[in-house]
């Protein structure tokens, strides 16, 4: 396990849309290892793995408050409701945070590390991680997308 450098906004890898994950070992459970110790160091909500340099679907988050740490290999929304506008930050763009519009609920339909199918639903503060981090995954950045009045 290990912290690993956080690729910031100027970095192509952060624009490109990544691949899906296809090979489900040791390999892929180090690198998440890594994004979730990551995660935490930096003390941030998610972590997609192109901010740690890596263009694959992946992304780790925090849920629960911050008490569990959710993990989702190739993930899709599947489900969307309502409508939610709030403040966001990136790990990979210092210093900066722009009201997003995102859904209020979300489905997604993922995988865990191992290759099993997880469903995970999310609201609020949750829901907009998730899209953000999937986002990521699309060469997708929030201040693309960012509400300015
Ligand atoms: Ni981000």
């Amino acid at each position: 396990m290990a912290i690993r450098q956080i690729y910031k906004v100027g970095d192509d890898v952060l624009r490109m849309v990544s691949k899906p994950v296809t090979e489900f070992d040791d390999k892929l459970s180090e690198l998440m290892d890594d994004m979730i110790d990551t995660l935490i160091y930096a003390d941030g909500a998610g972590l997609a793995a192109p901010q740690v340099g890596v263009s694959k679907r992946i992304f780790v988050a925090t849920f629960d408050g911050g008490n569990t740490i959710i993990e989702a290999v190739n993930p899709v929304i599947v489900k969307t409701k309502g409508k939610r506008v709030a403040p966001e930050g990136c790990l990979s763009i210092p210093k900066i945070s722009e009201k997003v519009e995102r859904p209020r609920q979300v489905v997604v339909h993922a995988f865990d590390r191992h290759g099993n199918p997880i469903e995970l639903r999310a609201s609020g503060f949750n829901a907009a991680c998730f899209c953000h981090e999937i986002d990521h995954l699309d060469g997708i950045l929030f201040t693309d997308k960012s509400v300015r009045k």
